[in-house]
């Protein structure tokens, strides 16, 4: 590999080893300048451009470890290897601790040399554009509030939420999960004159119609066993804000009509009260699943999800928006660095590139989580592939097809059994018949596969040239079918 042409600055009192570590560096490729003092390597560096110091621990005129610390303070992000002789190991180390990017020992051994400094010009180029991404950041155009995005469609988005943010209208946001639905309720409201006032999320799912519509509406005292109290419902509290149905497919029928009721009156009744009650609420809805289908299916109301559905938001998932992927990294490494007290993390290419390959689908909260993670397992500034979880890595091309279930449903078993038997097909293909190459490659027992395959009736592929026999027609097909060899 050609190393990209650089400068260094050697800073050594001994001239053998600078004369040596210049050749090796110059027949390299890099412009080398060399200084013996302490004094004359800063006063060198105030002067010129460079983009890695090589730094001796004992100077003639002052510690090494000084002279780091003044480097820093002049550049922050200028590699800096030492320079060190055995007996003084232990100080190198400490050097690293306060920011020398590496060190070596005299006497040195060339390829060492040489691959500390590819790596630390390497490392100069990730800090850089990572500061490019933290600018785009900060300057504001690549995010709204919390949300961050440059890709096109959350530019989009941005607009959207800006524009239609003001009026009351209701708006449905539809997405898979964890790509920010919540994020851009808050956001609308946010943007909203109505910032100042409430914003009450409901957690629409799984709770009983009875006690969903008590939390919603309230009840007035006496209105059921327990009742002792009367007590305001979200919907009141929510008053001059926003409130937030989460999950909104979940909401059962019978609460959907009062739902509507609100919606359309900007009126209800406590659980047993006759007085009407009136509220200003700005109605944000998410979900999801694909509410119109649910709709189809009769599970949800028609004229709901037409009072819902006035503006409309699509949360892309983050496959299709895979270049917002650095930018959300930094973003997470910036926020869980600073919580883990560890700045200026930074993403090795290798590691982002399986980000980049997988298709997630978790979608951003499973980014944040993959980045939390590497952050606190890393152990210096780099994160390398090494701290991404193996499932983000093994599988890069594989995606799960998406799924749409007919008006008149599905027989769930059958195509669960269809979907494991192509899979167990498509894996014996891929391991060339190999059954104990196959299990691996679903991550499963050989002796669970090899059930399956029993089970299913699952033809045995065979290695070539050997004929496709059926299990019946083996000639001995009470023992486990031998599809391949079992090296
Ligand atoms: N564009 C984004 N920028 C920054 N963080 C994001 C973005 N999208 C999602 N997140 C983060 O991902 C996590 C999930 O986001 P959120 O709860 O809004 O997703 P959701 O779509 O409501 O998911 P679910 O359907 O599972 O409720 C949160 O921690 C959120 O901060
Ligand atoms: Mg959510």
């Amino acid at each position: 590999m050609t190393p990209s042409p650089g400068s260094i600055l050697i800073i050594d009192d001994e001239d053998i080893i600078c004369e040596a570590l210049e050749a090796l560096l110059v027949g390299d490729g890099y412009r080398v300048s060399t200084a013996g003092t302490a004094a004359q390597g800063l006063e060198r560096l105030a002067q010129g451009q460079y983009d890695a110091v090589l730094l001796d621990l004992m100077l003639p005129d002052r510690l090494g470890i000084e002279v780091l610390d003044d480097i820093r303070r002049m550049d922050d992000e200028l590699p800096v290897v030492m320079i060190t002789a055995y007996g003084t190991i232990e100080s190198a180390v400490a050097a690293t601790k306060q920011g020398a990017f590496y060190y070596f020992t005299k006497p040195f051994k060339n390829d060492e040399v040489l691959a500390v400094i590819r790596n630390a010009f390497e490392r100069r180029q990730l800090v850089r554009e990572n500061r490019e991404l933290r600018n785009r950041l900060r300057a504001g155009t690549h995010r709204m509030d919390a949300i961050i995005g440059g890709s096109p469609k959350m530019k989009a988005l941005f607009d959207l939420v800006a524009r239609a943010a003001p009026s009351r209208t209701t708006v449905l946001i539809q997405g898979e999960s964890g790509t920010g639905k919540e994020l851009v309720a808050q956001a609308f409201h946010r943007h909203s004159a109505r910032s100042d006032k409430a914003f009450i999320t409901v957690n629409s799912g799984n709770l009983p119609p009875d006690l969903l519509e008590s939390n919603l509406f309230g009840h007035v005292k006496g209105a059921f066993t327990g009742a002792v109290y009367p007590k305001k419902g979200l919907f009141e509290l929510a008053d001059k804000g926003t409130i937030f149905f989460d999950e909104i497919g979940n909401i059962p029928l019978e609460t959907q009509a009062k739902l509507l009721r609100v919606i359309q009156e900007r009126e209800f009744m406590r659980l047993g009260g006759v007085e009407t009650i009136k509220v200003d609420v700005r109605i944000i809805a998410a979900t999801n699943v694909d509410l119109r289908a649910v709709m189809e299916a009769g599970r949800f109301r028609e004229d709901l999800f037409y009072r819902l559905n006035v503006i409309m938001v699509q949360l892309p998932p983050l496959r299709e928006r895979k270049d917002d992927i650095p930018l959300l990294v930094h973003h997470f490494l910036d926020k869980y660095g600073e919580e883990s007290r560890k700045p200026g993390l930074v993403l090795t290419p290798p590691a982002l590139d399986r980000l980049l390959a997988y298709h997630w689908p978790g979608n951003v909260r499973e980014l944040e989580n993959v980045i939390e993670r590497a952050v606190v397992l890393s152990s210096d500034r780099q994160i390398g592939p090494d701290l991404i979880p193996d499932h983000v890595s093994a599988n890069p091309t594989f995606e799960v097809p998406d799924v749409v279930i007919p008006s008149d449903g599905i027989q769930f078993r059958e195509v669960i059994i269809g979907h494991e038997r192509r899979y167990i097909e498509a894996a014996l293909e891929a391991a060339g018949g190999v059954q104990k190459k196959a299990a691996e490659l679903l991550h499963i027992k050989p002796t669970t596969l090899n059930e399956m395959i029993k089970r299913y009736d699952i033809l045995p592929r065979r290695p070539k040239g050997a004929a496709g026999l059926r299990p019946e027609d083996e000639p001995d097909s009470g023992v486990p079918i031998p599809v391949g060899e079992e090296d």
